[in-house]
């Protein structure tokens, strides 16, 4: 039996998605309230964000969708805390990032968001293990969690690469490496902008099952950013995005163009 949710998104070989759970628990998780977000390039203003307000419910799986210009990698960073909007607010699990302190901004990210981005952004003197492990480090859980560890690995088919370092990597390895490092955590949010912008079908298949999974098997709830229909299709819903605004599918030309 397929659920609703993910009928018709391939099995990759190595990552098989576990169905039939209830993911969303109806409890606000995240929630951006008119966003507004203005970039300055000398004396030109540029608007990315135009009044950006949802609610993703905890154990959802939504993907961002837009073309591109249209505020997608803003959002994920005022999400993620990276940056400040010039107004609205983005409150996380009961918290209100404006509200925040810059270190305990740093520690709400370290403890709850897992991060994938579209270039991999793996250290590169560090070997695959290491870079993985980095992230148990800086969050403070040590590598107590063997178990878990080997488990992300094997799922993403990475056991037999962990003693290489990136340039030794194929572009899909060094996403999964990624991807494992934002796992390891067990974080209750995951964020990924364009992680399979950079992949072949195949790798996209194993990171967005993977993306799966981990919603449905730990409940968490993952926020995708991409511009691919196919992948955004993983998701539980799809926000549709054009000129800073969330808009209906059909104002997204990209939505259109199938
Ligand atoms: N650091 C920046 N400085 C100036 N303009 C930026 C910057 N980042 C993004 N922009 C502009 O903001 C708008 C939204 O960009 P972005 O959020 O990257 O969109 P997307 O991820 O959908 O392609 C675009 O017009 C882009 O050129
Ligand atoms: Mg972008």
């Amino acid at each position: 039996m397929s659920s609703p949710a993910v009928s018709g998104v391939p099995n990759s070989p190595s990552c098989k998605i576990v169905l039939g759970m209830a993911a969303s628990t109806g409890t606000k998780f995240i929630e951006a309230k008119d966003l507004h977000k203005t970039y300055r390039v000398g004396k030109i203003e540029v608007l990315a964000l135009d009044g950006v307000s949802f609610v993703v419910e905890k154990g959802e799986f939504v993907s961002v969708v837009g073309p591109s210009g249209s505020g997608k990698s803003t959002l994920f960073y005022l999400l993620g805390g990276l940056t400040r909007a010039n107004s609205g607010s983005v409150v996380l699990d009961g918290d209100d990032f404006s509200l925040l302190t810059d270190a305990q901004r740093t520690r709400m990210r370290r403890r709850k968001i897992g991060f994938v981005f579209q270039k991999f952004n793996l250290l590169p003197t560090l070997d695959a293990r290491s870079n993985i492990a980095i992230a148990q480090e800086i969050s403070g859980n040590g590598q107590d969690d063997t178990q878990h560890f080997t488990r992300i690995c094997d799922l993403l088919g990475l056991t037999k690469r962990l003693h290489h370092r990136p340039s030794e990597l194929s572009g899909g390895e060094q996403q999964r490496v990624a991807l494992a490092r934002a796992l390891i955590n067990k974080p209750a949010i995951v964020l990924a902008d364009e992680p399979t912008g950079n992949l072949d079908s195949k790798n996209s298949d194993v990171v967005l099952g993977m993306l799966r999974q981990s919603n449905q098997e730990l409940g968490q709830t993952v926020l995708m950013i991409t511009h691919n229909p196919k992948a955004a299709k993983y998701g539980d819903r799809i926000i549709h995005m054009r000129d800073g605004r969330i808009v209906a599918a059909e104002e997204d030309p990209q939505w259109a163009v199938r």
